[in-house]
């Protein structure tokens, strides 16, 4: 499949979405439209539960010796953990499960291995299971309840429906499903919700692909099918069930393959979708809040990035530069469990200014940013790389503070090159270092700059370095159309969650930073201002995390085992 630009409606779309980014940019003298005071009464469930299901508790697993951390980002090669309850508890629980909950002044709140702007988690998970195993559930479609750690079935899966989607695939074959509910994003944030949410089925997928690596199996996104399709298998279209409740909006299925071998699309989607309106449904979802606020360019935008079309992104994801280049040594390599940093990841509230983090740390963590299609967890993504990160480095031994670029698809750096025009910019390579890493700014102290940037929040100064995440936004809608706009934000998810990783398994903390003055950032950088042809989509801080001694902490399924 060709490059293609949009024409006719797919086009006007376009329009709509960068109307929506435009307008949803904080700005230092106005912050996107938002909600002002929180109405904290009418918080939404972070919980969605189907009433009528039948629910299948899935067992908490140690899974301490599956994984050494290394290898989550090497090719799969362990033996393949059995598909069963076990594997699918493990899966669920280090994907999308809860990690511990916190406690402050008589209110309790609970934390999940995937991270979530606000932790207001609109991501809900789905299991497609397609042929019986023993061991595992029987063929159906069921929604993951975190909070319980269980499946709920949604609906059995006929014959018919099954050998389809089982088609070219090894057995067992199943699907891993996400929608996000928009409204629990939108309670806090208002009209930028809609990119929170995009950023947390980043995340998420890149959280599924990692558990799956843990238990020896692939999971790769389907570029292929519509929102139509995704919405028909989830059973999301189904008015009924969610009468009174929040809709939840389509995001990706992902095949999973529990051999861990190579996988291909589910063709053709048009006979699986009009075949799952013949399946008998059951669950009603659960209303989240009691009332509700219309976020007006929110809706708009949640329209115009619809994927209404079937078609495959215009290029084959490029192998990334990095393929041939041996990994940077890793200076203090501890020889972690994956389950065990999956587990710990948690966000710094406060960064010490002090920590510092030498080269080849800083080297590894951006060599596992950059998009190898061969190894977790770009593997899972099949869309071609547009996200580069403009890196404010503060205190890493070996390299000058400064600005510095990593270009992760070098053939787009002439573009972004032409594109910024501060003439105090420098292109220096650095010296050895075998990624296409440039020094911008060599020498400069940008701990206030990299702060002011996020909306003045100090962990982005006071870490060892923090980024932003800049994207070739113009041209990657005008070739894929304007559903494009969410997997950008899903490309910078997934690269959040490796520096979130990483930075634990280095004995430091990140925190991914949704809230920034875009224009400040595109500012530093000379880009146009009347231009969206790069665009930075998410911030992040990496470095030595100050402790909240006031909250308390629980273990993450002690509810479970009090009843
Ligand atoms: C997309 C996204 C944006 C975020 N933005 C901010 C931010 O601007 N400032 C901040 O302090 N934390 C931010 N966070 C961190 C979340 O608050 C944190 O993930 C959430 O409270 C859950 O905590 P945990 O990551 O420790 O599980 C963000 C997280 C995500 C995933």
């Amino acid at each position: 499949m060709g490059n293609r630009t949009e024409s006719g409606p797919a086009s006007a779309n376009v329009e709509v979405v960068r109307r929506y980014h435009v307008l949803s940019k904080h700005h230092p003298q106005r912050f996107a439209p938002g909600p002002g005071a929180l109405d904290w009464a009418n918080q939404p469930d972070p919980f969605r539960r189907f009433a009528g299901t039948e629910r299948m508790p899935l067992p908490l697993v140690g899974g301490e010796r599956f994984c050494r951390y290394d290898a989550l980002f090497a090719p799969a090669g362990d033996e393949p953990r059995p598909f069963d309850g076990a594997g699918l508890g493990l899966l669920f629980e280090l994907g999308l499960g809860l990690s511990a909950w916190k406690e402050y002044e008589g209110s309790r709140w609970a934390l999940r291995n995937n991270p979530s702007s606000g932790n207001l988690h609109p991501t809900e998970g789905y299991l497609v299971i397609a042929n019986e195993t023993p061991g595992a559930p029987g063929p159906g479609v069921y929604h993951y309840a975190p909070h319980e750690h269980a499946l709920e079935r949604r609906c059995r899966l006929p014959d018919d429906v099954c050998r389809h989607l089982r088609h070219a695939h090894t057995e067992p074959c199943a699907l891993v499903g996400l929608s996000s509910v928009h409204w629990r994003e939108a309670w806090k944030y208002g009209e930028r919700a809609f990119r929170y949410c995009q950023h947390d089925a980043g995340h998420a997928i890149a959280a599924l692909r990692f558990a799956a690596r843990v238990l020896g199996w692939s999971l790769r996104v389907l570029a292929g099918p519509s929102d139509g399709d995704v919405a028909a298998v989830l059973g999301l279209d189904r008015g009924e069930d969610f009468e009174g409740a929040e809709p939840e909006h389509p995001d990706c299925l992902a095949v999973l393959d529990p051999t861990g071998g190579a996988m291909a699309e589910v063709p053709p989607w048009e006979d699986l979708a009009s075949a799952m309106a013949r399946v008998a449904w059951s669950g009603r979802a659960n209303r989240l809040s009691r009332h509700h606020v219309r976020w007006q360019t929110m809706a708009t935008v949640e329209a115009a990035a619809a994927k209404a079309e079937r078609r495959l992104p215009p290029t084959a994801p490029a192998a990334g530069a990095i393929t041939d280049a041996p990994e940077p040594a890793f200076a203090a390599d501890p020889p972690a469990e994956a389950v065990r940093i999956i587990r710990q990841r948690r966000s710094a509230v406060a960064m010490d200014g002090t920590t510092a983090i030498p080269k080849s740390a800083f080297l590894r963590m951006m060599s596992r940013v950059m998009p190898d299609p061969t190894r977790p967890p770009w593997d899972a993504f099949p869309f071609p790389p547009a996200v580069f990160l403009g890196l404010f480095v503060h205190r890493i031994a070996g390299v000058e503070p400064g600005l510095y670029l990593l270009a992760r698809e070098p053939g787009l750096l002439p573009g972004f090159r032409a594109h910024c025009t501060a003439d105090y910019l420098a292109w220096q390579p650095l010296a050895d270092c075998p990624l296409p890493l440039y020094a911008l700014m060599p020498g400069a102290d940008l701990r206030t700059v990299a702060a002011r940037i996020s909306c003045g929040q100090d962990i982005a100064g006071d870490g060892a370095f923090s980024l932003g995440m800049i994207a070739d936004f113009d041209r990657t809608l005008a070739a894929e159309g304007p559903w494009a706009y969410r997997r950008l934000y899903w490309e910078t998810g997934i690269i959040g969650q490796v520096l979130y990783l990483e930075a634990e398994a280095f004995g430091v903390r990140a925190t991914g930073i949704g809230c920034f003055f875009d224009d400040l950032m595109h500012r530093l950088l000379g880009f146009d201002p009347t231009s969206t042809a790069w665009q930075s989509l998410y911030h992040f801080t990496v470095g030595g995390a100050i402790g909240d001694e006031r909250l308390k902490t629980h273990p993450p399924y002690g509810h479970l085992s009090e009843g």
